[in-house]
């Protein structure tokens, strides 16, 4: 098979530059080829996010001068914290370009609430975080749809797809709320609500295919569709620009490990460690702020206490295929957590009466309060099953999930490693210890020369100000801090010292748990950083967190807020991100002598000029 031929709109690409393409194609291998469109795809990606490129205005404003926006545009909105909705709009949107419809894909977080009034039909793809929560960079637009000001939407047709996990107790309540308030405001849902659970690719391909069918009934092709065009932007709008990167989730890089040091001392009641990989010949890259996809093994440990309780030996072939149970359950599946699904199937094999009341048709309080003190080992061994068909097993199970860890290198200094920071998640559970399946495994079972696979995930929300003058409060509790030291990696790598700098960072113990404190100390010595607070929480009686700090420093805090200083806060969701919200609600009220609601009013301000950022887990 020889060169293909190329087709590319004149405005695109000129004939002198399509016949060195060709030139070039003819010369390359497959593999090279991929290798070179990485490369070209990753040239202009930072061309059009670091410059204000004339090449990106002018491309596209060429193809949206040849639009005629009076045309029914087709609006993909995605609600994203980890990058899965934002992946698969993406891919909607490729597939409904490819059908030739008129579409655009942005980010909930740029899009505002009285734009709905404009659009005819929107397609919305998000997640839920937190306790049932949107996504953190869709809450101005979940809370402005929620105020008084939010539009009618008599004329607006959605459709909702919600990604979410079934083993939290509000399983997709970010796409429920959605779907309720829309109806509640006059819009028409054209197909039902979907809801993803962890293993979403298979049902969100299916989704597709349905919205697909649905907007071809409903739209004539004359309204909707215009073949001539790419992709149509409008002006002052994000430019969504295709992924860099060969390897990703679905494929990713086998990382070998240079190092892995445990980085608490002796005596921490912690056990944290730095890892850093290789990703040369990877073609990947990224940038302070975004995170490491691992793909994890379960612990084999716990794969032979299933194997026994289920009375099978693992040597079972699942479906013809060349897999046996026992690799299955070490590389595929998710062999501990309690979902809805499991429980279902587990009631259904051993009948047990007992499992009758944490049925999902039984209502979801009870089946979240027994899902939180067992695992499916506790389950199986408790009701179980004298023969069973493996395949069966094996359907009530998930698909076992990448887990996500905040990259601290920076790849200007690291170059062609990335490093992560860990935490070895133990607790002990039904008398027994347990131990997190990745976290474990990263920190207590791997060595380096052995490999990893990984992706990059990127977090386009928490990257440092354009600006190098704005200054710059970083706020992390135990492995939070892993952005900022990329962060800081950052900014000695480009010798920026003109934003001033200020880490808050709490842990347990100072002597044992000052996680890179040499590259701090050094960092304040050099200049990079100009302030740290530090909490050690278990040094002293009283019990001394982050925002304990922020409010000790509350003037000088609220002072840099009003020089415009971007706050980023790293860590635990649950705890220590609510109170440092709480912390900065209380300077920002009594420094600025501003009313409770006059406070909250700042920070939301802060968040819509995405000077208050997060990534919290
Ligand atoms: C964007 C992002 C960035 C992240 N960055 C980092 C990072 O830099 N460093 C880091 O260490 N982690 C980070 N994490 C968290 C990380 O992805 C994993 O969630 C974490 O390592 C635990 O995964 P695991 O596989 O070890 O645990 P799992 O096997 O997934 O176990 C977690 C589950 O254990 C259960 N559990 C936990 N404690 C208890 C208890 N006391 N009693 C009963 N059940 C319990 C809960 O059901 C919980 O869901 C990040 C997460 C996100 C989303
Ligand atoms: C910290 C955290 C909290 C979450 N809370 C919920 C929740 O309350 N309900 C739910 O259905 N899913 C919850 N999820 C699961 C996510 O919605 C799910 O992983 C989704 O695929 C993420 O999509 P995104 O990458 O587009 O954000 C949570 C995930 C994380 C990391």
């Amino acid at each position: 098979m020889g060169t293909p031929v190329i087709k590319m709109p004149k405005f695109v690409i000129s004939d002198e530059i399509l016949k060195q393409v060709e030139a070039l194609a003819e010369q390359t291998t497959p593999k090279e080829a991929l290798w070179i469109s990485g490369y070209f795809a990753g040239w202009a990606k930072s061309k059009l996010t670091t410059s204000n490129s004339t090449h990106q205005d002018s491309y596209f404003e060429s193809v949206s001068n040849s639009n005629d926006f009076e045309k029914l545009e087709i609006r993909i909105l995605y609600g994203t914290e980890t990058g899965n909705s934002y992946d698969l709009a993406e891919k909607l949107t490729e597939i409904l370009k490819e059908e030739g419809y008129v579409v655009s894909c942005v980010d909930i977080n740029d899009f505002k609430i009285q734009n709905l009034k404009k659009e005819k039909c929107v397609l919305i793809i998000t997640s839920t975080h937190g306790d049932g929560d949107p996504p953190e960079t869709a809450k101005t637009f979940f809370e402005e749809l929620d105020g008084r000001k939010a539009p009618k939407l008599d004329h607006l047709q959605y459709v909702i797809l919600g990604l979410g996990d079934s083993s939290y107790e509000h399983f997709c309540g970010a796409a429920r709320y959605l779907d309720k308030r829309f109806n509640a405001l006059g819009a028409k849902a054209i197909l039902e609500r979907v809801e993803c659970d962890v293993d979403y690719e298979e049902e969100a391909e299916k989704w597709f295919e349905d919205v697909k069918l649905k907007l071809k009934e409903l739209f004539s092709k004359e309204e909707t569709m215009n073949q001539n065009i790419i992709h149509s932007v409008k002006q002052n709008e994000p430019v969504q620009v295709a992924s860099n990167q060969i390897f990703d989730k679905r494929y990713p890089f086998e990382a070998e490990i240079i190092e892995n040091i445990k980085i608490t001392g002796n005596g921490s009641t912690k056990h944290i460690s730095h890892i850093e990989f290789s990703l040369e010949e990877s073609g990947l890259s990224y940038q302070p702020g975004d995170a490491l996809g691992v793909v994890p093994v379960n612990a084999s440990s716990n794969v032979e206490q299933i194997l026994t309780a289920l009375n099978l030996t693992g040597e079972e072939y699942i479906n013809d295929s060349n897999k046996t149970l026992r690799n299955s359950l070490l590389y595929d599946y998710d062999i501990t957590t309690l979902t809805p699904r499991f429980i279902e199937t587990w009631h259904n094999l051993s009948k047990a009466k007992d499992l009758e009341e944490f049925l999902p048709s039984q209502g979801r309080a009870l089946l979240f309060e027994y899902a939180s003190k067992n695992h499916i080992i506790d389950m199986i061994q408790k009701y179980s099953v004298t023969s069973i068909d493996p395949l069966e097993f094996l359907n009530g199970l998930r698909k076992l999930q990448p887990r996500l860890y905040s990259i601290s290198s920076c790849q200007d200094m690291a170059l062609d490693e990335v490093h992560i920071t860990v935490s070895k998640l133990e607790y002990e559970l039904n008398h027994g210890m347990r131990y997190g399946v990745a976290s474990s495994w990263l920190c207590s079972r791997l060595e380096p020369g052995q490999t990893v696979p990984v992706y990059i995930q990127s977090n386009h929300h928490f990257r440092l100000p354009e600006d190098s003058n704005v200054p710059v409060i970083m706020i992390g509790a135990g492995t939070g801090i892993a952005p900022y030291r990329a962060f800081l990696h950052q900014l000695e790598s480009d010798n920026k010292k003109n934003s001033p700098t200020w880490l808050f960072f709490g842990e347990r113990n100072f002597r044992t748990d000052f996680l890179y404190q040499t590259e701090w100390q050094q960092w304040l010595r050099t200049g990079y950083l100009d302030r740290i607070s530090l909490a050690f929480s278990r040094d002293a009686k009283e019990k001394i967190y982050v925002q304990h700090r922020i409010i000790e420093q509350g003037k000088t805090v609220f002072e840099w807020l009003e020089e415009g200083a971007f706050i980023y806060v790293c860590g635990d969701a649950t705890y220590m991100a609510k109170d440092v919200n709480q912390a900065l609600l209380t300077i920002i009220e009594n420094e600025g002598k501003m009313s409770a609601d006059n406070a909250s009013e700042y920070l939301k301000t802060l968040t819509q000029q995405k000077r208050y950022r997060k990534d919290v887990y």
